[in-house]
């Protein structure tokens, strides 16, 4: 929201959760769009609906099979029919995860072959949207990383760590595309001005092993801690994933201009 409206854009935000003024109420499993957001009144340009919906993560997913198939698949495709409906465009984010890392990097027209429940109800929306609302904006990441202390991401559980002096586990091998959640934010903007649709790869071009990025990130930090590499049945996933992901991005690129900021200015920000 934050960025959209820097970029002039009037902006409605809903939330399931936050009983704020400035946001307007809306739950997927209960509630249909057009109920919650009046769309005739809304009469200046284009109407994108930036839907950044997911139940939860891979693991919450496959632990709930049933409320995140409803949520992720059912109520989202609900929700694609009502946005269509009163003309407006759906800008879904979907994720590398709809492939199995067995060979990177990915681009838009590689074959789709989710390993887990996650990856599996992004499949079924993109192909939904692609044979109901060819209008609308698919756009796939790869992890997204934040630059500050004060939030929740993968640096931070790592400073964390290291400030506690902790071991930093690693997944060996994972490889992995950090993309800052600004330039997500950016991309989003973009891919509505430009007047995008289909399907996009917006990625970090930088791609790392896992085992990489925390020496990057140890380093910059001054610090010395031990960092493990163990295999994925030490790390106690409740779903498979894949081990290497990463994302093509020279078609997103292309379309809109876009500069990712590298790994090491995200690490240095954070830092500072
Ligand atoms: N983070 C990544 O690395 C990454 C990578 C690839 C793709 N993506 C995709 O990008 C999108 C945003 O990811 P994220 O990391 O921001 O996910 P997140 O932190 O899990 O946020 C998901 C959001 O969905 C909301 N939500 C869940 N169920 C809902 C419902 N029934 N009705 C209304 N809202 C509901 C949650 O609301 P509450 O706050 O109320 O729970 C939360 O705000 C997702 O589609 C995700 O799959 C993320």
């Amino acid at each position: 929201m934050r960025c959209a409206m820097s970029r002039g854009h009037d902006v409605i935000g809903t939330t399931r959760s936050r009983g704020t003024n400035d946001l307007v109420p809306f739950d997927l499993a209960h509630d249909r769009i057009h109920d919650r957001i009046d769309f005739a009144r809304i009469t200046n340009g284009s109407v994108w609906v930036i839907n950044t919906i997911t139940f939860g993560g891979v693991d919450t997913c496959f632990r709930n099979r049933q409320q995140s198939h409803q949520v992720n698949v059912e109520h989202t495709q609900i929700l694609a029919d009502d946005i269509s409906s009163v003309n407006a465009r759906h800008v879904f984010l979907s994720s590398s995860y709809v492939f199995d890392g067995t060979s990177v990097p990915n681009c838009e027209t590689d074959e789709l072959s989710p390993l887990n429940d996650y990856g599996t109800h992004k499949e079924l929306i993109e192909n939904y949207l692609k044979d109901n609302s060819p209008e609308s904006i698919v756009l796939r990441f790869d992890k997204v990383v934040g630059n500050r202390q004060d939030e929740n991401h993968l640096l931070s559980d790592w400073h964390t760590a290291s400030q506690a002096g902790k071991p930093i586990l690693c997944w060996n091998g994972q490889t992995l595309s950090p993309t800052l959640v600004d330039d997500v934010a950016l991309a989003i903007c973009l891919a509505c001005e430009n007047e995008l649709s289909g399907l996009y790869h917006v990625a970090n071009p930088e791609n790392f092993s896992r085992f990489e990025v925390i020496q990057q990130f140890l380093n910059a930090a001054g610090a010395d801690n031990d960092v493990c590499n163990v295999d994925a049945e030490a790390l106690g996933f409740a779903d498979k994933r894949p081990l290497k992901s990463w994302l093509d991005p020279s078609r997103f690129i292309a379309a809109t201009g876009m500069n990712f900021t590298p790994v090491s200015k995200i690490i240095s920000t954070f830092l500072a």
